[in-house]
C-alpha cells in the first residue's frame, strides 16, 4: 500500500486530491485478504472504478481502493442469448466493443460511456434509450463488515433513473466484483432516440447493424460531450428531473417548447441542460472551469481547477435553475 498518492490520474475530471492510502487491487483474493487484514474500523475506504462520475473536493483522508480485477468468460449460451460475466475493473467501452465484435447485441447504444464494468449498476448508466438494467443479469459483490460474497440478481439490484440500491440502502457497504450480462445473438435494434436515426440516415443506412448503432452513437457523444482525455469531466454532473406535470404547465406559458418526457403518471423528467442553458449557464467559463459548450450537463475542468471550485459553480446553478423555474437539480456524481 502506497501513502499521499495523486489521485490525478484516477479521476476524469483531472482534479488533484491526495489519498492518504492507495492500493491497486487485480484479484478478489488480493481485496479479500486486504479487507481481513484492515478491518474498516481502521478508516474509510473509496473503492474506485473508472473515476468517471466523482469530484474531488478535498484530500481523502482513508485508503482508495482502485479496483482493477480483469477478465471476462461466457457463463450460458441459449435461446438466443449469451451470458457473459465481466470483471468490475474491465474498461466499459473495451467490453461494448468486445461484445459487438463477438455478435453479441445490446450494449450498443451504451458506447464510449466511460468507466468501469463494475461501476456501471451503481447508477444504471445509460444513453440513447438504453439503460444497463436492459441488459443487466446478475452480479457479485463482496460485503465489506462481513466478508462475504454475495449475489444480486436483476430485482435486488432495484434499478431506477442513474439509480441503485447500492446508491441507496447499501450505500458504501459492498464492493462488485463481477456484473453478468444477457446478451443478444438475435439483435432487436434500438433506434427510437431521433439523433441515431437521423445519423444513420445520413450515412445512408436502412437495416443498422449493432457496428452500425455503436458508430452512430459515438458520432452524437463525440459530437456533443467533451472526451475526458481532452478536458476534464464527469459525463452529465446533474440528473434530469422528475416533477408533477403542473411545473411543466408552469414553465410552458413562457416556454411552449421546454423538452420533456412521460415518467410515470402526472410526472414528466424535464431535461437538466436545457434548465441550466436557459439559466444563461451554457458554455460559461470562469477562470479554469465552466459550463461545457455544447452539453449544458456537462460540468468541466480545463486546467488545474480546485474541486471545490467546481462544486461552488454547482450550487449556483441549482439556485439559480430553482429561482427561474422552481425546479430542484439533483448532482448526479458523487462528491468527495
Ligand atoms: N438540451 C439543451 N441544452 C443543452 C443540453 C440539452 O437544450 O445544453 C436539450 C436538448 O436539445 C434535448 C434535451 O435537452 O432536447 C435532452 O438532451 P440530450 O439528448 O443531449 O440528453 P440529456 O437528457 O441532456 C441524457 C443523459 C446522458 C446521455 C443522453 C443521451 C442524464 C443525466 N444524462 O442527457 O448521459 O448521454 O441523455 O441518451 O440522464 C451521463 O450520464 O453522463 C450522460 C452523458
Amino acid at each position: 500500500m502506497d501513502q499521499n498518492v495523486s489521485l490525478k490520474p484516477f479521476n476524469t475530471f483531472g482534479l488533484e486530491a491526495k489519498a492518504q492510502n492507495f492500493l491497486e487491487i487485480k484479484s478478489q483474493e488480493e481485496l479479500v485478504e486486504f479487507l481481513k487484514e484492515n478491518p474498516l474500523a481502521k478508516g474509510p475506504l473509496l473503492p474506485l472504478g473508472g473515476g468517471s462520475n466523482i469530484l474531488l473536493t478535498q484530500d481523502y483522508q482513508g485508503t482508495v481502493l482502485k479496483l482493477s480485477l480483469k477478465g471476462k468468460h461466457i457463463l450460458k449460451e441459449q435461446d438466443g442469448f449469451t451470458l457473459v460475466e465481466v470483471a468490475g475493473g474491465e474498461n466499459w467501452h473495451d467490453f461494448v466493443n468486445w461484445s459487438i465484435a463477438q455478435g453479441y447485441g445490446g450494449m450498443e447504444n451504451l458506447s464510449l460511456i466511460p468507466g468501469s464494468v463494475g461501476a456501471s449498476p451503481m447508477q444504471n448508466i445509460g444513453a440513447y434509450g438504453i439503460e444497463i438494467k436492459d441488459v443487466f443479469h446478475s452480479l457479485e459483490a463482496y460485503e465489506i463488515n462481513t466478508g462475504k460474497i454475495k449475489s444480486f440478481n436483476h430485482s435486488e439490484c432495484k434499478f431506477g433513473y442513474r439509480e441503485s440500491v447500492f446508491k441507496r440502502e447499501l450505500k458504501d457497504q459492498f464492493i462488485i466484483l463481477s456484473v453478468s450480462f444477457k446478451l443478444t445473438k438475435n439483435h432487436q435494434i434500438n433506434s427510437s432516440y431521433g439523433a441515431i436515426n437521423t445519423e444513420l440516415e445520413e450515412n445512408g443506412i436502412k437495416n443498422p447493424s449493432i457496428k452500425d448503432i455503436s458508430n452512430a452513437v459515438i458520432v452524437i457523444r463525440s459530437s456533443k460531450l467533451p472526451n475526458p482525455k481532452e478536458i476534464g469531466n464527469a459525463g452529465s454532473f446533474f440528473k434530469n428531473p422528475v416533477v408533477d406535470i403542473e411545473v411543466l404547465r408552469e414553465i410552458q406559458k413562457n416556454y411552449e417548447n421546454a423538452p420533456n418526457y412521460p415518467a410515470g403518471e402526472g410526472k414528466v423528467k424535464l431535461a437538466a441542460g436545457w434548465l441550466i442553458e436557459q439559466a444563461g449557464w451554457k458554455g460559461k467559463t470562469i477562470s479554469t472551469y465552466g459550463v461545457h459548450k455544447n452539453q449544458a450537463l456537462v460540468l468541466v475542468n480545463y486546467s488545474n481547477s480546485q474541486g471545490n471550485d467546481i462544486f461552488d459553480l454547482s450550487t449556483s446553478i441549482i439556485e439559480d435553475v430553482r429561482t427561474k423555474f422552481g425546479v430542484e437539480l439533483e448532482r448526479e456524481v458523487n462528491i468527495i
